[in-house]
C-alpha cells in the first residue's frame, strides 16, 4: 500500500483507518479453508465493531460471535437473515436471558450456575453449549490466558466430573461445545492438542454433540500454517459428525488497522526530541496497558533523526516511545502506528476530553469513506 493515502490533507486526525483490502485478503483465507474443510467461519465482533466494517466482513463469514447482550443486538443489527449469532461470555445478566435468547441462534454457557439459571429456556429457542476450559496454557502472560490459574473461563474436567456427579448437567441437551485458550498464536498444533485433549476427556460422558466452536486467538498470516488446522476440522467432522465453528477477531482486522495522528508541537526537553501528536495512548490503551510499543510506519533503527512520540494529554506517562527516522520531523506532519486494528477502538476512551479518533475504511487502497466522526456530543453523551 502507497503510504501517500495518510498524508492527504482532507484525512481528519487522529484518525483509525481500516484497509478493506488488507481485511479481505485474510478473509480470502478463512474461505478457502472453508471451501476446503466445510467449517463454519465466524467473526468475533470484540476485535473491533463498526458498522462499516461488519459490513465488509459479513459477506465472508457464517456469522458473527458476542460476548454481550449489546454485541448481540448490533449483530443482529448488521447480518443477513440465515446468518448465525453465537455468544458466549462469564457475565451473563438474570435479567437479559430473554434478550440473548431470542437474539441468538448458539448460547455457550460458562459454568454450572449459569446451567440452572437458563438452560431450559435456552433449549426451546437456541442450540445449547458449554465452554470448556481444556487446561493448556499456550500464553506466557497470565492475563492474556483462559487457562491460567484459578480461571474464570470455561468448566474443567474436574468441574464437569462434579456437576455430572451431582446430575447438574443434563447431556441430552447439551448440543455444542466452545473451547478458547490461546493469544495471537501461528501453531496451529496447539489449537490440535487442545482439541484432541478435549474431545478425549469428553468421551466419559458420552455426549450428542452438534457443534464445536474452536474459538479465537490465532493469527492467519503468512508465519501460519493452517495444515493442522484443517486436520484438526476434518478430524472433528469424520469422528464425530459436528460442524466446526472458528471465531477470530484479531487475526482479522489487527494487521488492517492503522492510527494516523499529526504532529502538534515539537518540544526539546534535556538533549531529547518530544513530538507531541493530536492523539493519545488512550486511543491505542493497549499498548499503555500491556506496556508494548507500536510499530510505526517507516522508522527504522538506522535513521538518523530521533525522536520520543508523546500523546497529548496531561499523563507523563501518555508517550508512545523513541522512535528514528530518514527524514525531520516538523509540526504538521503525520505518525503512522500500524497494526493497530484490533483491540484499540473498542476500549478507546475520551480522557481529558480529548475527541476520539474518527474512523475511516481505505476501500480499493485509494479511496478513504469516512464511516464515523466524533465531536463534542460524543463526548457530552458519554457523561
Ligand atoms: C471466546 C472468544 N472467542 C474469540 C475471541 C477472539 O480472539 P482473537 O481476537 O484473539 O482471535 C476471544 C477473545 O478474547 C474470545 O474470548
Amino acid at each position: 500500500m502507497k503510504d501517500s493515502i495518510f498524508h492527504t490533507s482532507d484525512l481528519l486526525t487522529p484518525a483509525y483507518v481500516y484497509n478493506q483490502d488488507g481485511i479481505v485478503n485474510v478473509l480470502d483465507k478463512l474461505v478457502n479453508l472453508k471451501e476446503k474443510t466445510a467449517c463454519l467461519p465466524l467473526y468475533s465482533i470484540k476485535s473491533a465493531n463498526m458498522v462499516g466494517l461488519l459490513d465488509v466482513i459479513k459477506p465472508y463469514v457464517s456469522g458473527f460471535s458476542c460476548s454481550s447482550l449489546f454485541e448481540a443486538q448490533l449483530a443482529a443489527e448488521v447480518l443477513d437473515e440465515g446468518q448465525t449469532i453465537h455468544i458466549t461470555t462469564p457475565g451473563y445478566r438474570h435479567d437479559e436471558w430473554d434478550s440473548i435468547i431470542k437474539l441468538c441462534d448458539f448460547v455457550t454457557l460458562n459454568s454450572t450456575n449459569q446451567w440452572h439459571s437458563a438452560a431450559k429456556k435456552i433449549n426451546a429457542d437456541a442450540s445449547c453449549g458449554i465452554r470448556l476450559n481444556p487446561e493448556l496454557s499456550f500464553v506466557n502472560d497470565e492475563r492474556y490466558d483462559p487457562c491460567r490459574p484459578n480461571s474464570k473461563l470455561g468448566l474443567t474436567f474436574e468441574q464437569l466430573r462434579a456437576a455430572n456427579s451431582k446430575q447438574e448437567l443434563d447431556w441430552e441437551s447439551i448440543e455444542g461445545v466452545h473451547i478458547h485458550n490461546n493469544c495471537e498464536s501461528t501453531r496451529y498444533e496447539e489449537l490440535k492438542k487442545s482439541v484432541e485433549k478435549v474431545m478425549s476427556g469428553l468421551s466419559e460422558f458420552n455426549p450428542k454433540l452438534k457443534w464445536i466452536n474452536l474459538g479465537g486467538g490465532y493469527l492467519l498470516n503468512d508465519k501460519a500454517d493452517l495444515t493442522p488446522l484443517a486436520d484438526t476440522i476434518k478430524w472433528l467432522q469424520d469422528e464425530f459428525s459436528v460442524d466446526v465453528y472458528f471465531e477470530p477477531g484479531k487475526a482479522i482486522t489487527g494487521g488492517a488497522g492503522y492510527l494516523v495522528a499529526t504532529v502538534i508541537d515539537l518540544i526539546e526537553s534535556e538533549n531529547k526530541n518530544i513530538v507531541v501528536l493530536d492523539t493519545t495512548i488512550n486511543h491505542l490503551p493497549e499498548v499503555f496497558e500491556y506496556q508494548y510499543q507500536p510499530k510505526v510506519m517507516n522508522a527504522s533503527d538506522k535513521g538518523n533523526y530521533k525522536y520520543r512520540l508523546v500523546g497529548c494529554s496531561c499523563l507523563s506517562g501518555d508517550l508512545f516511545g523513541d522512535y528514528a527516522f530518514d527524514k525531520q520531523i516538523e509540526i504538521g506532519s503525520r505518525v503512522i502506528f500500524e497494526n493497530i486494528g484490533a483491540y484499540m477502538q473498542v476500549k478507546a476512551n475520551m480522557f481529558n476530553g480529548i475527541n476520539l479518533p474518527a474512523t475511516y475504511l481505505l476501500r480499493l487502497e485509494e479511496n478513504l469513506e469516512l464511516i464515523k466522526r466524533n465531536d463534542y456530543e460524543s463526548f457530552r453523551s458519554r457523561l
